[in-house]
């Protein structure tokens, strides 16, 4: 199991190319979307679900892969992650009982190993970040000392997307049309509670 993923990293590895800046430039090549669904309210908070989607049809977002920051607009912290994680906890030094995945306030996430235990996954998730042309990256998370309706959860800001050797440049968060959800094995459509989404855009091979 680990020999293939292996071989699939290193064949991976050789499509691993991306368009030159100029060419990214002078061609609408897509862009990657990350779109922020708020899925239900919590006592102090709500869990969202986040989607990034590469959009581009010739660049391939190889190991150690995706990055992804952004900036809380008020006290904002992330209770726990399922398909992802915050690389540093900050200071979570005032929770006393139940201890925070991040207290920063400006988070940085990965997503997960192939080899995360299936309880810790999602769908979409733990491929070490590594996206390929029209390929997507989900993660979960529950945030705390967020609004808990839509009128008072705050909209973060800064979102920043980085890969290896590639440059994107990502711009401003957009309160959009919830998500309608559709369930193909039964009649039910249900609708997140708000949508958020960000656009970055290629900006050049570093
Ligand atoms: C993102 O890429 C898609 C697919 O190429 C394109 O239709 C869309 O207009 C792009 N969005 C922006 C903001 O550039
Ligand atoms: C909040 O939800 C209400 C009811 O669904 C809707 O009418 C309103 O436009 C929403 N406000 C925002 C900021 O999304
Ligand atoms: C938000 O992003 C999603 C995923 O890329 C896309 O399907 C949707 O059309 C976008 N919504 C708006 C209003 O741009
Ligand atoms: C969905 O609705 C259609 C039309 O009302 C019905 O024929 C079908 O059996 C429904 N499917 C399920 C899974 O409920």
């Amino acid at each position: 199991m680990e020999s293939l993923f292996s071989a699939m990293i290193v064949l991976l590895l050789v499509t691993f190319s991306c368009f030159t800046s100029s060419e990214a430039l002078s061609s609408n090549n897509g862009n990657i979307t990350i779109k922020w669904d708020v899925m239900s309210w919590s006592p102090d908070g709500y869990v969202a679900m986040v989607l990034v989607t590469n959009h581009q049809k010739q660049c391939s977002i190889g190991p150690p892969g995706w990055k992804m920051s952004w900036t809380w607009t008020k006290k904002e912290m992330i209770w726990s992650m399922t398909g992802a994680q915050a690389t540093e906890q900050g200071d979570c030094s005032m929770f006393k009982k139940f201890i925070p995945e991040s207290c920063a306030g400006k988070p940085t996430v990965v997503d997960l190993l192939p080899e995360t235990p299936y309880n810790l996954q999602i769908t979409n998730c733990c491929k070490g970040g590594v996206l390929t042309p029209g390929g997507k990256s989900s993660f979960q998370l529950t945030v705390g000392n967020a609004g808990t309706s839509n009128k008072t959860a705050r909209i973060p800001v800064n979102f920043m997307f980085t890969a290896p050797k590639q440059q994107y440049i990502c711009g401003p968060t957009k309160n959009v049309r919830p998500t309608r959800f559709i369930y193909a094995d039964s009649n039910r459509t249900t609708q997140a509670m708000m949508t958020w989404n960000v656009t970055c855009i290629f900006h050049k091979a570093t």
